[in-house]
């Protein structure tokens, strides 16, 4: 497929675009991801405008979204805080998710979004380490970018940083 200025964008053969509200859509994910994890955490969801129409893939935000929070329940202890937090201006909406477990030890950060990787901290919890390799590789589809904030035995955030409309 050719961009405007007749560029190759492979990105643009697997962007599903349509329009959707941001807002609604996380909202879903969440549900989803609050039934599986079935009361164990105290489960928040903060969002700052009311609904925020975007033309990206939902697919694409629904993996992001679904593992990002799938990772918060799974490293975190029972009864402790996961929050998603959703920030939005004109132009792009930054989305937030944050727990109080584990953490990420700070030398490992590097790796984490390589296929099959697994923090040293992660214990006898189950996982095939492809959870955030699917979050990288869906970011780079619709050109989100991804940040992380974390301290071990504390806590971690994942942060979305998405535009409004895909660059193209
Ligand atoms: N919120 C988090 N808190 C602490 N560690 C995390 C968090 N999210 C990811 N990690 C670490 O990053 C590693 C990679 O995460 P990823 O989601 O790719 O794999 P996974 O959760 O082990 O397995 P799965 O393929 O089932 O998602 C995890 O094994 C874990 O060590
Ligand atoms: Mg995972």
């Amino acid at each position: 497929m050719f961009g405007k200025f007749g560029k190759y964008h492979p990105d643009a053969i697997r962007l599903n675009a349509s329009r959707f509200d941001l807002v609604l859509a996380l909202r879903q994910d969440f549900e989803f991801v609050c039934a599986q994890d079935r009361g164990a955490h105290a489960m928040q969801f903060c969002s700052g405008p009311a609904s925020w129409i975007l033309t990206s893939d939902r697919e694409r935000i629904r993996y992001i979204a679904v593992n990002l929070l799938q990772n918060a329940c799974k490293y975190s202890p029972p009864a402790s805080v996961i929050r998603v937090e959703l920030q939005a201006d004109d132009r792009a909406a930054c989305l937030r998710v944050s727990d109080e477990g584990i953490g990420i030890p700070a030398a490992e950060i590097a790796e984490l979004f390589s296929p099959f990787y697994r923090a040293s901290n992660a214990g006898d919890r189950p996982g095939t380490g492809m959870g955030l390799a699917v979050v990288k590789e869906s970011a780079q589809v619709v050109g989100a970018k991804i940040g992380i904030d974390s301290r071990a035995d504390r806590g971690t955030t994942f942060t979305v940083t998405l535009a409004r409309t895909p660059e193209r």
